[in-house]
């Protein structure tokens, strides 16, 4: 079909201003076309490389072989999210489309169609942290509720007999009792974690964070490196400064006991602007990165590394991450994570102000 100059000035626009990225690939996989969306996708200028070889911009080689399998089969292909892992730039994940296409003079040519969905996948993985995050709490609440009350029944029982017993030796027995209730007992506060409502003040960030650099430094032996790297202009934040330290310095202990005896913690403030924190559009929330570059989470934990009890070491108890993520939920804040082999960041999103 011929069109028009008016109709193909529409098209340029058309394609020029969509938000999908859009590439034209000819019969040798040589790049022909490409809009500004995939110029912002690859972050490379599209006059550079036009002409150029595809897979010097979509450098992964399982999809370049991918492309050619479309030319040569002639079927068109979709990948969801895919990961393009460009090395220069942060990675996208992508849904993918490439479409064999035939010119009127026979000539072969290849579309291709990307949608970066990051934002979606990031929102749908808030979403459930949060909605695990409320169904834990309920579950661990009424279970902590049926357990603390036989259980002070039980010590309270032991000591009555406690103090009928002459025989020391039997006094060891009620001894037994009574400190297995206690311990039992400071488990179930520990998992419900502060009863009290939080206490909230005007607080620079970096207060919060100062503090738990020293308390771990004091504890890390001198081989585990904590590195600070601080935006100083980040606006003071409203939440309860306790809750904070208590949240941040569980972190920052897991990252530490990751890294063992060498190795190294970078402490990371930064700002972002018209950010969405659950359900909430936020204009500027504070962020704040702990990263490790320990061996990572292991892969038979990443579905419930929220859940309480779930620990990958011996002495753990499972507990610091539900609480942490508890509290900064109590101060209308997240904590996100990602975790490769060598890098490990755990994100606590705080909102500064409200749209
Ligand atoms: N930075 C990290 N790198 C690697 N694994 C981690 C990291 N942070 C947490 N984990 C894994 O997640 C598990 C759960 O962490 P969490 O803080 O909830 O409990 P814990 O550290 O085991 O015990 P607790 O904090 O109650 O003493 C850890 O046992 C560890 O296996
Ligand atoms: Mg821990």
């Amino acid at each position: 079909m011929d069109t028009t100059p008016i109709q193909s000035a529409l098209h340029k626009r058309v394609i020029e201003n969509l938000h999908t990225a859009v590439l034209l690939l000819d019969d040798h996989l040589r790049l022909e076309f490409m809009n500004p969306a995939a110029e912002m996708l690859f972050a490379v200028s599209a006059s550079r490389f036009i002409g150029h070889p595809a897979q010097e911009v979509l450098i992964d080689r399982e999809l370049s072989t991918a492309l050619k399998q479309v030319l040569v089969s002639g079927t068109p292909i979709t990948e969801r999210e895919l990961v393009l892992d460009l090395g220069y730039r942060p990675r996208a994940t992508v849904d993918l489309t490439a479409i064999p296409l035939i010119d009127s003079e026979g000539k072969e040519a290849l579309l291709i169609e990307m949608n970066q969905v990051d934002r979606q996948l990031r929102i749908t993985r808030e979403e459930g942290l949060l909605a695990q995050s409320n169904a834990t709490r309920a579950l661990v609440r009424g279970l902590a509720h049926e357990i603390k009350n036989p259980l002070g029944g039980l010590r309270g029982a032991a000591q009555l007999l406690e103090r009928e017993l002459n025989n020391e030796e039997l006094k060891e027995y009620t001894h037994i009792i009574i400190s297995e209730a206690d311990r039992l007992q400071a488990l179930m506060n520990r998992m419900l974690g502060p009863n009290t409502l939080p206490r909230k003040r005007r607080l620079n960030i970096h207060e919060v964070v100062e503090r738990v650099r020293q308390v771990v430094s004091a504890e890390v032996n001198e081989e585990v490196i904590i590195r600070r790297d601080y935006d100083p202009s980040i606006p003071e934040l409203y939440a309860d400064p306790d809750q904070l330290i208590q949240a941040i310095m569980n972190l920052v202990r897991n990252a530490a006991q990751a890294v063992a005896d060498h190795g190294e913690i970078v402490l990371r403030t930064r700002t972002l602007r018209r950010y969405t924190i659950g359900p909430t559009l936020h204009k500027l929330v504070a962020r704040i990165d702990v990263i490790d570059n320990g061996p990572g989470i292991a892969a038979e934990m990443r579905e419930s590394l929220f859940l309480p009890m779930v620990t990958g070491r011996a002495d753990g108890t499972g507990l610091g991450l539900p609480i942490a993520q508890s509290l900064i939920n109590q101060n209308d804040g997240l904590i996100e994570w990602e975790s490769r082999p060598g890098q490990t960041v755990f994100t606590v999103l705080l909102p500064i102000e409200s749209e």
